[in-house]
């Protein structure tokens, strides 16, 4: 596995794949790499003949009093995991690599409709930073297909709807979210949960199955769904920020008569902020 720094050596490396009729596959994560990473690696070996992934905790995406500052960073652990699960190419880019005139008074790629709720409603800028920083790679890459996880459903949903207004020539593909084996949906801010805190964190899964129980028992109130799911998660010593009801395929507030609903939350637990979600055929 080649680590790579520099932008112009990833762009060199890729194209002599693609002048050998080689498929390129983009795995971006902002490191400290867990199996939830480590399983889209695996779908990129399935879906391409060379896999490259990006470690680069994105400053841009961060809203201010965010984690940025002490956002967990591993590169060494993280080079060794990628070289053990078959990756090509990992690229480590420093900040100005990405970001050679600063932070500000940059071009950015916005994604409207879909970025301001949810999760972007209290984390305003954080999906057009998102939206950034993915097209960079994308340019940088040129990736045929590019691999992203659902546990950050909305995340996917954004960069979908980008790809798609956009006319980007680049595939993407969603996996499903890997847990722990007490349900907690595996992140790297999982590590800011003290012992007591990491027992109650399951109960957010818990919650989502409980809410999709009541909608396949045929519940349809979407306010009295939320409002549960907001309880229940209080109860379970979270201060929630959001439980939500939405379409699975452009996250707006369902009119129906829609199969796919997708249960959206996000909730703190101490200095963690864990998001979940969970699909509901109906
Ligand atoms: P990061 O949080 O490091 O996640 C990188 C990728 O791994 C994302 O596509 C995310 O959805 C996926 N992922 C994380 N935990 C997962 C789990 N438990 N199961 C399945 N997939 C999981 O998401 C980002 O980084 C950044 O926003 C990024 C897209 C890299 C842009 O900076």
């Amino acid at each position: 596995m080649q680590s790579l720094n520099a932008i112009a050596d990833v762009r060199r490396q890729v194209a002599d794949w693609h002048r050998a009729g080689e498929r390129v596959a983009l795995v971006p994560t902002m490191g400290n790499l867990h199996e939830g990473h480590l399983v889209l690696v695996d779908r990129a070996r399935e879906q391409a003949d060379r896999v490259v992934v990006s470690v680069f905790v994105n400053p841009t995406q961060f809203v201010q009093g965010e984690d940025f500052d002490s956002y967990p960073r591993t590169p060494e652990e993280d080079a060794e995991l990628l070289r053990r699960r078959r990756a090509d190419v990992v690229f480590l880019p420093e900040e100005a690599e990405i970001y050679p005139r600063g932070r500000e008074g940059i071009s950015f790629v916005e994604v409207p409709g879909i970025s301001e709720q949810l999760c972007g409603a209290s984390r305003p800028g954080h999906f057009r930073g998102v939206a950034t920083v993915v097209m960079k790679l994308f340019h940088i890459v040129q990736p045929d297909v590019a691999i992203f996880g659902e546990k950050d459903f909305q995340q996917l949903a954004v960069l979908r709807r980008m790809a798609e207004d956009l006319s980007m020539a680049v595939e993407l593909v969603g996996v499903s979210t890997v847990r722990e084996t007490d349900g907690l949906a595996m992140s790297s801010r999982n590590r800011y949960l003290s012992p007591n805190e990491r027992q109650k964190a399951p109960a957010l899964y818990r919650m989502l199955m409980g809410l999709a129980a009541h909608i396949e028992s045929g519940e349809r109130d979407i306010m009295k769904l939320e409002g549960e799911g907001m309880a229940r998660l209080a109860e379970a010593g979270f201060e929630p920020e959001y439980v939500s009801v939405r379409r699975a395929d452009d996250l707006q507030l369902p009119r129906g008569d829609e199969k796919d609903l997708v249960l959206l939350a996000a909730a703190r637990l101490g200095r963690a902020r864990l998001i979940d979600n969970l699909i509901v055929t109906v």
